[in-house]
């Protein structure tokens, strides 16, 4: 087992990332070292957002990976396995989830993870990844204005021990770093396409030219969303150039 083997847990941080970055720069880290805290005092998201979590509700961890196999240029990769880990791992508790392009993890229209990948590159290789994950598991009541918050306890009334919850997201996700290592991309990229929230559903959008209807037919190589518009005619989108109208 590569990640989780060995868990560093703290009662609180300002953001797990921060601190697992700080630590790669002062210390030797073992790939697959998980950093936990019960709760964030500035806890990151995507675009500059913040992250809410209830002291001691949920999890919120980082994994260090050292990915030397990944070209830089195909870095979404990680992003992918580690969205399938936490899939994984969610299946064995709820029927079913879905991944949000780029990384979201959804039940039903409703947000259950969130995923912040933070990679070193240098110059044609990836010198490590901090993977942040934060899974609501047990808080049942969202303060901050995140449209659509949900958690394991809110979607099955049970309660559940985050130290047996973080044993099964790490081997979940250990299993999907593994194939990503043996090089199955083929793999990763269809099971990941697989789950797409609304995946081949017609659906609203913004982008820079306003709302559109649209259905997702891909992702590309390189991560990008692939929105076909009318028969024949497919925009591509990078990360922020397209909204999902809720
Ligand atoms: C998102 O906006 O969806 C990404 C949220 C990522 C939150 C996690 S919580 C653990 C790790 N540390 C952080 O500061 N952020 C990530």
């Amino acid at each position: 087992m590569i990640i989780g083997s060995n868990i560093l847990f703290y009662e609180n941080l300002p953001s797990t990332n921060i601190f697992a970055s700080q630590q790669l720069k002062n210390n030797e880290l073992r790939e697959g070292t998980i950093i936990q805290t019960n709760y964030q005092l500035a806890g990151r998201g995507q675009a500059g957002n913040t992250w809410e979590s209830e002291d001691g509700k949920n999890l919120l961890i980082s994994i260090i990976l050292f990915p030397e196999m990944i070209n830089p240029a195909d870095q979404f990769l990680i992003s992918m396995s580690v969205s399938l880990g936490i899939c994984d791992f969610l299946k064995g508790y709820i029927p079913v989830c879905s991944i949000k392009w780029p990384n979201d993890i959804y039940v039903g229209n409703d947000k259950i993870a969130g995923i912040l990948i933070e990679n070193t590159i240098m110059g044609d290789h990836i010198e490590n990844t901090v993977a942040g994950i934060g899974l609501n598991i047990n808080q049942e009541k969202f303060l901050s204005d995140a449209p659509n918050p949900v958690s394991l306890k809110m979607l099955t009334g049970l309660n559940f021990d985050l130290n047996i919850c973080i044993h099964q997201l790490a081997s979940a996700i250990d299993c999907r770093y593994k194939q990503l290592l043996a090089e199955e991309f083929t793999s990763i990229r269809n099971d990941y396409t697989s789950l797409l929230y609304r995946l081949n559903e017609w659906s609203d959008y913004n982008d820079s030219a306003g709302k559109f209807t649209g259905r997702i037919i891909s992702v590309s190589e390189n991560g990008k969303l692939l929105i076909e518009k009318k028969p024949g005619n497919i925009s591509v989108y990078s990360f922020k150039e397209v909204d999902f109208i809720l």
